[in-house]
């Protein structure tokens, strides 16, 4: 199964090579103008200026698609959701409203526990429908490859119930999805003051269904203050690591909390979030391999200081951004906005913005030899856009849907 694309206005993240991008060459965002793509059995086979289009494609019965003047990208690749929750909590955003910190609704009993007991008491099949519908919404929105975390069980049954339904999420998505186990997402109450025995749970009752049931990639851990501290946070990754997971962690979100050392010391492939860094912090992320994943809309959402995007980019660290998505700090999965405010708040250049949404998206979830990129071989997962006058309106525009529309596998969806 073959198309020919003709008639594209730009071909945007053009490459012929793999490479996670840092520093300066975030900036770097290759582009064809006025190109054709060859689309073969879902994959990128070939790609070129149309004054150079080969007459055998032109001149063949390979169907064709006249993009009319659209520019083409590789799809997002959204690095870090929780997209599987039982219930939104906006009852609690109007108690931020009134003045009660994140904080403050974490201790009494809101935020992330009580995510957990509307999980709980939900069922295994409702919880997948919430998030299939979901997992719809992003990808009609440029999400073409997605990580999905755990979490919100805090229970072995929540806990595994939440990697089962991101397993069958898996299977029946024809975008590529990746599992993070991240029960060590805060301490249930029960264990509030004996924290050695829920690691002891994890450990000892979650981790092996896990292994002998291959529900997860990944590791997570909210390293923070009031949640896992960095000894907690090692303990927890090191028994991940044993079983083949390999750590991606919350870090530095609300305080310069140790995470991003820790994360760099464990060989994390990201440390995500990064609202409060310090010069020891970004200058260990930047000498490692160790991806920075930056999550402009939760730090809106909670009104915290923008990550130091700048900072981090001059010092050499390979970044990318994601969404976040999830019921407390990030109501909303769209990549579009987050490539907007990763522009318009962190400052972070159009090209450095797109290239950090895509390719090095693709590398903070293990995906760059299939995403990220316009690069022969990869799958075809593309967003088409509505005419636009430039590359720097797409976050300029913020707000404005500028997809026309997208491609999973070679497919118009
Ligand atoms: O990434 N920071 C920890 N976890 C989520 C928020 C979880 C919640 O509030 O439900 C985050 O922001
Ligand atoms: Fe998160």
């Amino acid at each position: 199964m073959k198309l020919l694309i003709v008639n594209i206005h730009q071909l945007i993240n053009v490459r012929t090579e793999n490479v996670l991008l840092r520093g300066a060459s975030l900036a770097v965002l290759p582009i064809l103008e006025k190109a054709y793509l060859l689309i073969e059995n879902g994959r990128i086979a070939d790609y070129g200026l149309m004054e150079l289009l080969p007459i055998e494609y032109s001149d063949s019965d390979i169907p064709l698609f006249d993009a009319k003047g659209a520019s083409v990208l590789p799809s997002w690749c959204d690095s870090h959701t929780h997209l599987v929750f039982a219930a939104s909590r906006e009852s609690e955003f109007v108690d931020k409203l009134h003045g009660l910190s994140y904080a403050e609704i974490a201790a009494k009993g809101g935020g992330i526990l009580n995510s957990a007991n509307k999980l709980n008491d939900t069922s295994e099949e409702l919880l997948y429908n919430l998030s299939w519908k979901r997992l719809k919404e992003l990808s009609s929105l440029g999400t073409g490859a997605i990580e999905i975390k755990s979490g919100y069980g805090l229970t072995v049954e929540g806990e595994l119930k939440m990697l089962r339904v991101i397993k069958q999420l898996k299977k029946d998505s024809p975008i590529p999805i990746k599992a993070s186990f991240l029960a060590a997402h805060t301490y249930p109450i029960e264990f509030k003051q004996n924290h050695q025995a829920y690691i002891d749970l994890i450990i000892n009752e979650m981790l092996p269904v896990i292994a002998s049931e291959n529900l997860a990639d990944y590791i997570d851990v909210f390293c923070e203050e009031g949640f896992f501290n960095v000894v907690e946070t090692t303990q927890v990754c090191e028994a991940g690591k044993s079983i083949g997971l390999i750590p991606k962690i919350h870090a530095n979100q609300l305080s310069v909390s140790g995470g991003v050392e820790a994360g760099v010391a464990l060989g994390a492939l990201s440390v995500d979030h990064l609202e409060s860094m310090n010069q020891k912090a970004i200058m260990e992320l930047a000498s490692s391999n160790t991806i920075g994943t930056l999550l402009p809309t939760a730090a809106y959402f909670l009104r915290l200081p923008f990550q130091p995007a700048r900072e981090l980019i001059t010092a050499g660290c390979a970044i990318a951004i994601a969404s976040d998505f999830n019921p407390g700090s990030s109501p909303s999965g769209n990549m579009n906005t987050v490539v907007s405010m990763s522009c318009i708040q962190l400052k972070m250049l159009p090209e450095e913005a797109i290239n950090a949404a895509t390719l090095n998206g693709a590398y903070a979830m293990g995906l760059e030899a299939e995403l990220g990129s316009i690069m022969k071989g990869k799958i075809a997962n593309l967003i088409f856009t509505k005419p636009i006058p430039s590359l720097a309106y797409i976050p300029y525009a913020f707000g404005s849907n500028l997809i026309d529309q997208v491609m999973i596998k070679g497919v118009f969806q």
